[in-house]
């Protein structure tokens, strides 16, 4: 029988992993791509490996938009569906509040309402995130941990994560969370600090530029590998039960260690080219995020393999290729 997922947000960072994994399981996998007025060619950039596989169809339509999600999955009848898609910048989420509140609540919540009418045996992934431990500093963060959101990006998604157990327990829908730390990757946005610093870093060393601007250096994260990440979501979806997941490293490092070991590696001075903008500082931070993933060890077997020097180190040295 054939294997269709969905997957949206599928051309982000995640996205990408994901449908590669699914696409070397033989899963069909349908992907939901926002269209834009200008050419999106370079918005595909990160599928260009998968691009000309014939098991990959890529579907026009937005997760506000119910009916577009509703079509799709009434059309193609996937087995699994995995709701990727999110205005995913933690700092743009206050500038942007509502449209975030729209895409990380409502898009999760037509998704559950689409797979209940059409088909409620349809298993769901959400894409939760350790933003929502927020302030509660009491590590490492676990399951059980207390929510303490303090971004709208964190409490749209804290929304989503109700609904997800929601729908699990009222309906008996087989949805799951994955509640993921920060995970990172040659494909990470631009914008996000990991990828900031390492493109900065390739294109100091290259003579492009010669300064680099960022916000707190003190806030700590437990930094893994994005694609060690997308198979603990795929193990979600294939247990009997469907539960909610820590996805972690167990191990935290500053802003600081990040820039300092990659400076390090590149031969540069943080002294020579870092300057502290308070543009980059957010209203309200996450002080320190570090996961505990015993839960998803014991029931899915499931371990990181990229340490946080091979992730820095894999980051630069793509970056370094890439800029010219
Ligand atoms: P990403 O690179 O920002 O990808 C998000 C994708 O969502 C983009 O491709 C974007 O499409 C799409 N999207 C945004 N709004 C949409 C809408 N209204 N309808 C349809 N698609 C829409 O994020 P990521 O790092 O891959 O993360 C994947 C998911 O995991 C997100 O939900 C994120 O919040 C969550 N998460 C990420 C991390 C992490 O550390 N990476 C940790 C925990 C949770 P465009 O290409 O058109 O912009
Ligand atoms: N983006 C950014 N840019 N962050 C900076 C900068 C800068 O110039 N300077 C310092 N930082 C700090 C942020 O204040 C934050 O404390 C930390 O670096 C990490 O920022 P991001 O890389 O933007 O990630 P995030 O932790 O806010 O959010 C990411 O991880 C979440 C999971 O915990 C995103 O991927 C979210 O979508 C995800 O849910």
């Amino acid at each position: 029988m054939e294997k269709i997922a969905f997957i949206t947000g599928i051309n982000g960072q995640d996205g990408s992993y994901l449908a590669e994994l699914l696409l070397s399981k033989d899963y069909t996998v349908v992907g939901l791509i926002r269209r834009t007025v200008t050419s999106n060619i370079h918005k595909l950039e990160n599928l260009q490996s998968i691009i000309d596989n014939p098991r990959l169809i890529l579907e026009e339509g937005d997760v506000c938009d119910f009916s577009s999600i509703f079509n799709i999955i009434k059309r193609y009848r996937p087995i699994e569906v995995y709701n990727l898609a999110a205005q995913s910048h933690v700092g743009t989420s206050f500038k942007s509040p509502s449209a975030t509140l729209e895409i990380n609540s409502t898009g999760c919540l037509n998704i559950l309402e689409c797979i209940r009418n059409i088909d409620n045996k349809i298993r769901f992934y959400q894409a939760s995130t350790s933003e929502m431990f927020g302030d509660n500093i009491i590590c490492p963060q676990n399951e059980n941990s207390d929510f303490s959101p303090v971004s709208p990006y964190a409490c749209a998604k804290l929304a989503s994560h109700y609904l997800v157990k929601t729908y699990r327990k009222s309906y008996d829908m087989h949805t799951s969370s994955g509640i993921l730390f920060n995970h990172e990757s040659p494909r990470r946005g631009e914008r996000f600090v990991t990828r900031k610093i390492t493109k900065a870093a390739a294109r100091i060393k290259k003579g492009l530029q010669s300064e680099l601007r960022l916000g707190n250096l003190e806030a700590q994260r437990d930094w893994g590998y994005a694609g060690d990440y997308v198979k603990a979501m795929w193990l979600m979806l294939q247990q009997d039960q469907a539960d909610d997941y820590v996805i972690a490293t167990g191990k935290t490092h500053s802003v600081q260690q990040f820039l300092e070991y990659v400076f390090d590696y590149a031969g540069l001075s943080v002294e020579d080219h870092v300057i502290i903008d308070p543009k980059f500082y957010r209203p309200c931070e996450v002080p320190k995020l570090w996961g505990s993933y015993d839960k998803a060890k014991r029931i899915l077997n499931w371990e990181p393999d990229v340490s946080f020097k091979e992730l820095a180190i894999m980051m630069y040295e793509s970056d370094y290729e890439r800029e010219n």
